[in-house]
């Protein structure tokens, strides 16, 4: 954190130039998206794992709170997708260097174009719901201590990762783990290197799709109203199926049920969707924090192994937690589980 302040205060004070303010731009973007992923796909998988925390975590991202996080979220994937491509782009055609100081302003520009009508359409959305009059919001309180769990499980999975560092440390011959080891693995950093930039050209149409359907197509308070259409599943005629294309109960679980049990001619095409967004953004999204940290770890060796481990463990996690859910069926026990939920949530 101190190093990332370093890196801010630093470059204010050399008043760099739109490449290095680019670069800090970039990183902190990035840096942003990760950390709401993780929180993120934690919770998604409770529509399936625990319907009824999945209800409180969707009253949590319908606060007023969250909502404002939403626009800086949204702000931070378009500068940073954009800002990738420009990176791609340029990497991949090295004569186009010398255009870099205009490509990073065109970049600002073209950010700036998107965010006004996305922002309006958002803005549109919360309106509505302020508008409605039964409107119910989550206390801050409540929205405050429902992050308590995850800062937890950061702080532990940081000590797991330094303590697993020193052990290995330990283990390993001083030639292997010490500050003079020899540098290995150029070929593997040269494989992240282009992982990097097909990864991020392939998330670009995955993450707009995603953010389309959750924010402008429909918001995230459209989740929760009974009789609501859902975005990306057609309406069956069918009233009595339970999976039907209108979220009957309200309750976010049957959203993300009519969602990932819709088939199109037999697949379930948001399930796949979504697997292909998770393994993508959670392997990009990892190694890229592992570059972070690992520029500000690289005086001490133990440090810096313990920076790779934590990338390492978070991505699993994420894989882990993420395609479970995935593969899981969500069932009319688990819509009245989120239904009670729901009544409970807001029970004066
Ligand atoms: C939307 C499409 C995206 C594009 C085009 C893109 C592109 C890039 C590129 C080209 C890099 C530089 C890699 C390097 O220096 O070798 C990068 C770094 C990074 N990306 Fe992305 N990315 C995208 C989405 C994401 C997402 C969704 C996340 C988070 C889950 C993320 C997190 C990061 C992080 C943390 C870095 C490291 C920044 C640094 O080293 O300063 N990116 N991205
Ligand atoms: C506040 C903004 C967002 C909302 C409201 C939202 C909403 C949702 C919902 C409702 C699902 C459940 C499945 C579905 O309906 O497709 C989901 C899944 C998912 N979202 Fe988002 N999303 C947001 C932003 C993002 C961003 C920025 C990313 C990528 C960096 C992302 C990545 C994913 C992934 C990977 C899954 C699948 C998770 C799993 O397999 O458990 N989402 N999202």
């Amino acid at each position: 954190m101190t190093s990332l302040v370093l890196t801010l205060t630093e470059t204010l004070r050399y008043k760099g130039a739109l490449g290095q303010w680019s670069w800090v731009l970039h990183r902190i973007t990035g840096l942003g998206v990760v950390l709401f992923l993780v929180l993120h796909v934690i919770d998604t998988s409770w529509a399936y794992f625990y319907p009824e925390l999945y209800v409180k975590a969707i009253a949590v991202y319908q606060s007023p709170l969250f909502t404002i996080g939403e626009f800086a979220l949204v702000a931070c994937v378009v500068y940073h997708a954009y800002n990738g491509l420009r990176i791609a782009l340029i990497d991949f055609k090295p004569v186009w260097w010398r255009h870099q100081e205009k490509a990073a302003r065109y970049v600002l520009i073209a950010t700036a174009v998107t965010l006004v009508p996305v922002f309006v359409l958002m803005f549109s959305h919360v309106l509505k719901h302020y508008q409605s009059p039964d409107v119910q919001v989550l206390g801050l309180d409540a929205v405050v201590e429902s992050q308590i769990p995850f800062i937890a499980g950061f702080v532990i999975a940081g000590f797991a990762a330094l303590l697993l560092s020193a052990i290995t440390m330990a283990i390993l011959p001083k030639s292997a783990a010490g500050p003079k080891a020899k540098p290995t693995g150029s070929q593997i950093e040269r494989f992240w290197w282009s992982f990097m930039r097909l990864s991020g050209v392939l998330i670009i149409p995955l993450v707009f799709g995603h953010l389309a359907a959750m924010h402008v197509l429909q918001g995230v308070f459209d989740m929760t109203v009974a009789g609501m259409t859902v975005v990306g599943v057609p309406v069956s005629g069918d009233a009595t199926a339970l999976w039907n294309g209108i979220n009957a109960s309200g309750t976010a679980v049957e959203f993300v049920g009519e969602r990932w049990n819709h088939l199109l001619g037999g697949v379930a095409i948001w399930r796949v969707f979504d697997a292909a967004l998770l393994m993508l953004v959670t392997i990009h999204g990892f190694n890229g924090l592992r570059y972070v940290l690992t520029d500000y770890t690289s005086f001490n060796p133990m440090l810096k192994r313990a920076a790779i481990y934590l990338c390492i463990m978070g991505a699993v996690v994420l894989l882990v937690t993420g395609i479970g859910a995935l593969l899981g069926t969500i069932d009319q026990t688990a819509v009245d589980m989120a239904k009670e939920a729901t009544a409970k949530l807001f029970a004066p």
